[in-house]
């Protein structure tokens, strides 16, 4: 029977039911449900509400009730209940009676369950920046682990100059470090007491939120009763938050697809994070870095979809709200396995060195260096640039490297050029001149490094 059966004079269709249902995706939030109405109950008794009584019968009811959902024993059913709220409240006055039965006084399902789903924002945002930050030790640990080793920098996907790995790899820290500030934002979003607010526009019953507030350890209640049942914003804030990750590990992962491509041979992925082929026997294949880089379309969808059902929603609470959960739950499981799979992969995969500096040697990179060199002897830079240009072409035509050209045939483009330009010429030594904060130099990616290793262990 409906909790809502006296007004009603037919009973349920079965298609409606179901189709009107949250209990599928909702009934992950029994933990939170049950908080919420163990923290109701007790204080409904501490305002003289309920009795001691009805308020102990509610809790020891809804711990068994917590008992045996986990146990596995109690199995709840669609045609029963729409949503884990009834569920829980049902089984509840099933197994007490009249004390269960008024268990609900000045609450609506409205402010419940954004409590619930207030509740459950809060832990996957933690459990996210947990996640977070094993990725991160992965790659401060694989950073650390290759500090030397040179590999080209790309603009365009076009050898620009040459890089540390370690720097590479830090940025990717970064991104990832400001991808956890954005999930702690998100949590520090959802954490708002929307309870007591009741259907839209608070109750008549003397309720004590800010005792709520405590008892569910949320920061603060929200002030408008109308504003906490109806928004939703705290959900986009951390899908948004996971948008943006997802967005972080999908380039990560396109590089390491790239990486591991014949044509880059940089690094090899261990053999629990490839598979093969049903087919062609030689296939290694890099299904888990590619499903990282599509499941990115599932968590910005994710957020899409929850914007456009937010759109033009008048106030306060509206049936369309319930569509909030299934793709919040959808984007933070998405994104905690994503960043799992990505730390388990980077701190498996092997590093080829010697394959990234062979490349490294490849397309000119040090011809900026050539460039500065001249133009820190005074010519003009952009005179600089055009000498340089010459000399690549010159290497072109011959189908050698800048490092191969004779003192002659620098000194024939600019007698500018002396013995010393060999200097700008060698890889190690165009890595260690960047020295500024931020850049390649040893010196400075150590700096970085530190840092970054500091930010990790503040976070
Ligand atoms: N299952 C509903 C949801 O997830 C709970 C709130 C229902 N409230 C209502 N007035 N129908 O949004």
């Amino acid at each position: 029977m409906a909790l809502w059966s006296g007004r009603f004079t037919e009973g349920a269709d079965a298609f409606t039911q179901q189709f009107g249902a949250s209990l599928p995706v909702d009934e992950k939030l029994y933990a939170q449900d049950i908080a919420g109405s163990v923290a109701h109950g007790q204080m409904l008794a501490a305002q003289g509400v309920i009795s001691a009584e009805d308020a102990s019968a509610i809790v020891e009811g809804l711990v068994a009730i917590k008992a045996d959902i986990e146990g596995g024993t109690l199995v709840f059913d669609v045609q029963q209940s729409e949503d884990v709220h009834m569920a829980i409240e049902s089984e509840l006055t099933t197994r007490i009676g009249d004390a269960g039965a008024r268990l609900h006084t000045g609450r609506s399902r409205n402010d419940q369950v954004v409590t619930d789903t207030r509740l459950y924002a809060k832990q996957r945002a933690s459990d996210l920046m947990d996640a977070n930050l094993a990725l991160r030790a992965a790659l401060l640990e694989t950073a650390e682990k290759h500090f030397d080793m040179i590999l080209p920098g790309y603009t365009h996907l076009q050898h620009a100059q040459p890089v540390l790995l370690s720097h590479h790899l830090l940025a990717y820290v970064w991104m990832l470090t400001r991808d956890f500030e954005r999930l702690a934002a998100a949590r520090a979003a959802a954490d708002a007491n929307p309870l007591g607010s009741a259907a839209l526009a608070g109750t008549t019953y003397p309720l004590d939120r800010f005792a709520t507030t405590t008892a569910l350890g949320f920061a603060r209640p929200i002030p408008n009763s109308l504003d906490a049942v109806s928004d939703r914003d705290f959900l986009l804030d951390l899908m948004y938050a996971c948008s943006v990750s997802s967005l972080h590990l999908s380039r990560l992962a396109e590089e390491l697809i790239l990486w591991s491509t014949s044509e880059f041979g940089f690094i090899t992925m261990a053999d629990s994070y490839a598979t093969g082929s049903s087919i062609m026997p030689q296939k290694k294949n890099p299904d888990f870095a590619e499903l990282i880089r599509g499941k990115t379309g599932r968590v910005v969808g994710d957020l899409v979809a929850l914007m456009m059902t937010l759109k033009s929603l008048p106030l306060a609470y509206n049936k369309d709200l319930q569509e909030d959960k299934e793709g919040a739950m959808d984007a933070a499981d998405t994104l905690e396995d994503c960043y799992r799979c990505a730390a388990g992969m980077v701190a498996t995969m092997t590093v080829h060195p010697e394959a990234m500096m062979a490349q490294a040697q490849k397309g000119y990179l040090a011809a900026t260096d050539v460039a500065d060199y001249l133009a820190k002897k005074g010519m003009p830079f952009r005179q600089a640039h055009e000498v340089v240009g010459h000399l690549v072409l010159l290497c072109d035509k011959r189908g050698c490297d800048l490092e191969d050209l004779a003192l002659d045939d620098f000194k024939a483009e600019s007698d500018l050029c002396e013995a010393d330009i060999a200097d700008c010429l060698n890889l190690q030594a165009i890595v260690e001149a960047r020295t500024t904060y931020g850049g390649t130099a040893p010196v400075a990616v150590r700096q970085q490094l530190e840092e970054a290793q500091r930010a990790y262990a503040a976070d």
